[in-house]
């Protein structure tokens, strides 16, 4: 029998991961499909009731129901236990299991563009928000030595680094200048608001210093686009999209899906290219 995967969340029907799911499975020849299905929080209960008794066989998760999902699962992996957010379910013979792909699936799309050598320089991660926070797991469990943060409200980044044992807070008022960083990690919201508005001062930058935005719709937001006409190489977020799902898939079918080929795909679709260097 076709087995069949999907992801919940509302809104739902802008989601990409059907396109890519399927592509994997057809490329894979894996007899399977993936759905996308809106659910709101309050039929979270009863959409994973139906979701057992229909042999749903895994799902991704997404807003607004990465936190509240968790008391409904058997178990929780540890990749998401330190985020508190899920955003993969795997159906196991002890019921669904819940882990967190996300920021394997940033660190992975950073080091594809800009390689492994920034784990021994100095970064800055903007945000202190949920997507932050597993992005900064990641990057420590990564090998990143020596990283900072900054967040609008003060408070949030403090619990941040003592949790994750990051190196400085650097306060907001300050990040108008951020020439001592070699790689800069934009996690915030701000970037989907059409007043974004950024202090920073982009002359100040290094020149070498590697821009990242987790952002993909928009696909250029002011952040990047003001890095980018400064020269700066800068990646936006499609490429943590596209592995996420291929660590979502990998913990699915035990098979690792062919990545740059959907991410060419995803980029003709949407504006063009992920990433300039
Ligand atoms: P997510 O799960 O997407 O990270 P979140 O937990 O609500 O969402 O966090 C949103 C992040 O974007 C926070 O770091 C937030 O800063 P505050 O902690 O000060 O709220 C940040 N953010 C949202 N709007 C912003 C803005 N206009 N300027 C700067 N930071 C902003």
């Amino acid at each position: 029998m076709k087995k069949w995967y999907a992801v919940i969340g509302s809104p739902i029907d802008h989601s990409k991961s059907p396109i890519m799911h399927n592509s994997w499975f057809e490329q894979l020849e894996i007899d399977a499909t993936y759905i996308p299905i809106r659910v709101e929080p309050e039929n979270l209960e009863e959409a994973l009731h139906a979701m057992t008794i229909l042999g749903c066989e895994g799902f991704n998760v997404t807003v607004p129901l990465k936190e509240k999902i968790i008391p409904f699962l058997s178990a929780i992996d540890p990749s998401a236990q330190a985020i508190g957010a899920v955003n993969t379910v795997k159906k196991t013979e002890n019921g669904w299991i819940g882990y967190n792909t996300d920021g394997i699936g940033f660190v992975k799309a950073f080091e594809n563009d800009f390689g492994k050598s920034l784990r021994m320089a100095k970064g800055l991660v903007i945000g202190a928000g949920g997507a932050a926070r597993g992005i900064v797991d990641a990057l420590k469990n990564s090998g990143y030595m020596d990283v900072d943060i900054t967040n609008r409200t003060l408070e949030r980044a403090l619990v941040l680094q003592k949790e994750f044992r990051l190196a400085n807070v650097l306060e907001w008022r300050n990040i108008r200048d951020l020439s001592m960083y070699d790689f800069i990690i934009q996690t915030t919201s701000n970037g989907l608001r059409s007043s974004e508005n950024w202090p920073i001062q982009f002359d100040t930058l290094k020149r070498s210093c590697k821009i990242s935005d987790i952002i993909y719709n928009p696909w250029e937001t002011q952040f990047l686009h003001q890095a980018k006409q400064h020269q700066l190489d800068v990646q936006n977020g499609l490429g943590m999209f596209v592995h996420q799902g291929a660590e979502s898939f990998y913990l699915w079918t035990g098979q690792y899906p062919n990545t740059e080929k959907i991410v060419s795909v995803l980029e003709t679709t949407l504006g063009g290219n992920h990433v300039n260097r």
